[in-house]
């Protein structure tokens, strides 16, 4: 490849169909596989081309394929194929759009979530040095039930791709297949598009068709097989959706490990491709990390925790936690049993412990949240206590308010703050406490009414209950003369 320039000057991403197959509301490129949609795949593997354009194909459910286009890949331009008429007519109508075809373009179906930039690039490395005007990227499977097979001639070259519905049963026997990814001379493969007919048993134009066509001509036409099978494999059903997710999963993991990530169960751990995770991490069964998580070094997730969007620091245990949009600080302790919703801060040191549910909430450093909480909309400071079983009230049915509680301060245990309030740095709050006001610096907040004992009330009124037998028990003198002069 040449050191500078774009190894194409284009890329079609073929994005228009159906995927009948799916039976899905949702178009089929837009499927998610290792938190990204197949689409979001395959430009992804083209993107280092560096094409002056790219352009994708869209139709069936276009205003959504759109709405994702913009979000993920805005510099690429969408156009629409109005009918679906086959792979071939999708890749004429992007070529039509195209004014400066000089060198290869790269045409590729948008169901290959599996595609990667060095397969791709291996591709058109190949097709240059091979001089092809048309060079397609082929596998050799085990099974090649439902795709195009590769036909070559005695002498090793590619004369035809023959879909499986149309091939002879000779032709079905050939377990080179095609991936559905092509690199050609642009204004070669353009002019052949509008020679392509619909005389097969879909009744679409092919863009396979494109292949025999240019060796017909007598053009030098290429078949590089992949490094590695498994990039090529497209995505029709549910089914191969499942088997692509499990194989992408199996890469991710397997790149954590070699970085020094211990993977305690693979069948169990689902790691998006956006996610990074530091040497020395522990990942738990039953562990996902998903879209933009950041897992530091040293640190230990799961079992049983999904953390979404979150950011985990060196040396964190995240343990049977959900989260999401939070943020973990170095060396924090999290769960058994936590919910961190989104706007979750924890300071180093912090510990959020078992059933506590956090919202909107920064945690100073070394702050502890022990059990049983909710801490939603709050400012802690540092090296705070909230006692057990304590309630940030913030709603108030219409609107919500903050709740500020300062450093050093020692929280009794069920307690509600009913914000907004403000307890001071180094203040307590009495166990049992509603506290409505704000508890100025190294006071002691009391807001629980006074106990009184009403003694005898269970002799009195519940007489013949074991309570009290338990009572009189207790109190009884412990002389027989005693009892016998009690009245
Ligand atoms: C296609 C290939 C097959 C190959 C397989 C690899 C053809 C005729 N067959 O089969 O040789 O082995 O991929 O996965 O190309 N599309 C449009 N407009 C259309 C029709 C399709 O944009 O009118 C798009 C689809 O959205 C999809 C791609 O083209 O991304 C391929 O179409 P699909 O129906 O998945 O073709 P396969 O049957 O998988
Ligand atoms: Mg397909």
């Amino acid at each position: 490849m040449p050191a500078t320039g774009p190894s194409v000057s284009a890329v079609v991403v073929l994005a228009a169909g159906q995927g009948t197959r799916m039976r899905s509301r949702t178009p089929k490129v837009l499927h998610a596989v290792g938190g990204r949609s197949m689409l979001g795949h395959v430009l992804a593997a083209a993107g280092p081309l560096g094409a002056a354009a790219t352009v994708v194909v869209v139709g069936s459910g276009r205003d959504q394929v759109e709405a994702h286009l913009a979000e993920i890949a805005p510099q690429a331009r969408s156009v629409v194929q109005e009918q679906q008429n086959g792979s071939g007519h999708a890749a004429a109508v992007a070529l039509a759009t195209i004014t400066d075809l000089e060198g290869p373009v790269l045409i590729v179906n948008g169901d290959a979530p599996l595609l990667r930039a060095a397969t791709v690039e291996a591709l058109v490395q190949a097709h240059r040095a091979a001089g092809d005007v048309l060079t397609v990227l082929t596998a050799v499977v085990a099974d090649p039930t439902g795709l195009g097979r590769i036909v070559r001639d005695a002498g090793g070259r590619v004369t035809a791709i023959v879909e499986e519905r149309d091939a002879t049963a000779e032709q079905r026997a050939i377990t080179e297949v095609n991936a559905g990814v092509y690199v050609g001379d642009g204004a070669a493969v353009r002019a052949a598009l509008a020679r392509v007919g619909a005389a097969n048993d879909q009744g679409e134009q092919y863009l396979t068709d494109v292949l025999g066509l240019l060796v017909g001509d007598g053009a030098p036409v290429g078949g590089h097989p992949a490094e590695d099978p498994d990039d090529t494999l497209g995505c029709n059903d549910r089914r191969e959706l499942a088997a692509r997710r499990r194989t992408l999963n199996d890469r991710v993991l397997d790149e954590l490990m070699r970085s020094g990530v211990t993977v305690v169960d693979l069948a169990t751990t689902w790691v998006d491709v956006t996610v990074e995770v530091g040497a020395d991490t522990v990942l738990h069964p039953g562990t996902q990390l998903l879209g933009a998580t950041v897992v530091g070094s040293d640190a230990v997730v799961g079992p049983d925790t999904t953390l979404t969007d979150t950011e985990v620091g060196d040396g964190a245990r995240v343990v049977r936690t959900h989260a999401e949009l939070a943020v973990v600080g170095p060396d924090v302790q999290v769960g058994p049993f936590a919910y961190l919703r989104p706007g979750t801060r924890l300071a180093r040191g912090a510990k959020v412990g078992t059933f506590v549910e956090t919202k909107n909430a920064t945690v100073g450093e070394g702050s502890k949240i022990p059990h049983l909480s909710y801490v939603g909309d709050a400012t802690i400071g540092e090296g705070t206590n909230i006692g057990a079983a304590t309630v940030f009230v913030n709603y108030d049915g219409v609107a919500k308010h903050h709740t500020t509680i300062g450093s050093h301060a020692r929280t009794g245990a069920d307690n509600m703050f009913v914000a907004p309030v403000t307890v001071g740095d180094g203040a307590y709050t009495a166990a049992g406490s509603v506290i409505t006001t704000d508890v100025p610096p190294g006071a002691m907040g009391v807001a629980r009414a006074a106990q009184r004992n009403v003694a005898g009330w269970v002799r009195r009124r519940r007489p013949g209950t074991a309570a009290a037998a338990a009572a009189e028990a207790a109190t009884a003198p412990h002389t027989d003369d005693a009892q016998g002069a009690r009245s």
